[in-house]
């Protein structure tokens, strides 16, 4: 499904790859937790799958079509095909759940029709749907401003799956929430991924989660792919190899 063959990225100025020579393959069906301390090049790397990262090396395919080349207009096709959930919720605080959730139909519409808020009647039944999915039925009209950091981030979840996408990113989508709340959204997030069938890649920080929820998962550590496994896999020595830091490398 996704193939990424020796991507590497380096900013601008720095003196090393963020991303160093990445070769790896995603099937539907994965569910995949990316981790890797600060800096390591989570994001990074999920950015080149959505397409929003140039490459300095290395190409990233979705079914054998290659995102580096995309056209705009192609890489906005290649986007509704994925969902993205993000740390912060990028939410429009000040609208509804039910409107913050129809914004994740906009990719299949003309702007002017988007701008007018116009939606059939099965769109707005798709979304309520789809927030009932989540467990926000009871607070579809309300301002998102007024939801709880849990709350906020079922609205994320709901927005991306209304856009039915194949493949569900997220960049460390609990990393604002208590440690009870980021399993109930892990629990949400691999709800979907069975029930729909979706490739999910999710960057996470907090690694009870990853082996708890992963099929698989990755390490990062300075740019360079160190772990790729089964969650019980991954020892207490890769553990330590993932989240060293330099300093103490040096003691
Ligand atoms: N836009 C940018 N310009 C220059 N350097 C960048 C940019 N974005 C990230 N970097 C650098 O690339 C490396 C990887 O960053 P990235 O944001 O991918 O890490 P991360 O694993 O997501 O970290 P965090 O856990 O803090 O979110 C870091 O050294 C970072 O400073
Ligand atoms: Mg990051």
């Amino acid at each position: 499904m996704i193939e990424m063959n020796n991507v590497s990225v380096r900013y601008p100025g720095a003196k090393h790859d963020a991303l160093s020579d990445i070769d790896l393959t995603f099937e539907k069906g994965d569910f995949i937790c990316i981790l890797g301390k600060s800096g390591a090049g989570k994001s990074t790397f999920i950015r080149c799958i959505n397409g929003l990262q140039e490459l300095t090396q290395g190409e990233v395919k979705l079914d054998g079509k290659q995102i580096s080349n995309m056209s705009e207009e192609q890489l906005r096709q290649v986007r509704l095909e994925m969902g993205m959930v993000f740390q912060h919720f990028n939410l429009i605080p000040r609208m509804s759940v039910i409107q913050n959730v129809l914004t994740g139909i906009f990719g299949y519409r003309s702007n002017v029709k988007n701008l007018l808020g116009l939606f059939s009647a099965d769109e707005l039944e798709q979304a309520k749907r789809v927030i009932s999915e989540v467990g926000l039925s009871d607070m579809m009209d309300r301002r998102v401003e007024r939801l709880s950091g849990g709350q906020k981030q079922r609205v994320g979840i709901a927005r991306a799956i209304v856009q039915r996408p194949r493949i569900l990113l997220g960049d460390e989508p609990v990393a604002s929430l208590d440690p009870g709340t980021s399993n109930h959204i892990f629990t949400l997030l691999k709800e979907m991924h069975q029930r729909l069938g979706l490739l999910t890649i999710i960057n996470v920080h907090d690694i009870g989660l990853a082996k708890r929820y992963a099929t698989r998962l990755l390490a990062l550590k300075d740019g360079k792919l160190i772990f790729d496994g089964n969650p019980e896999e991954f020892t207490e020595s890769y553990y330590e190899e993932t989240y060293e830091s330099p300093d103490n490398l040096l003691t």
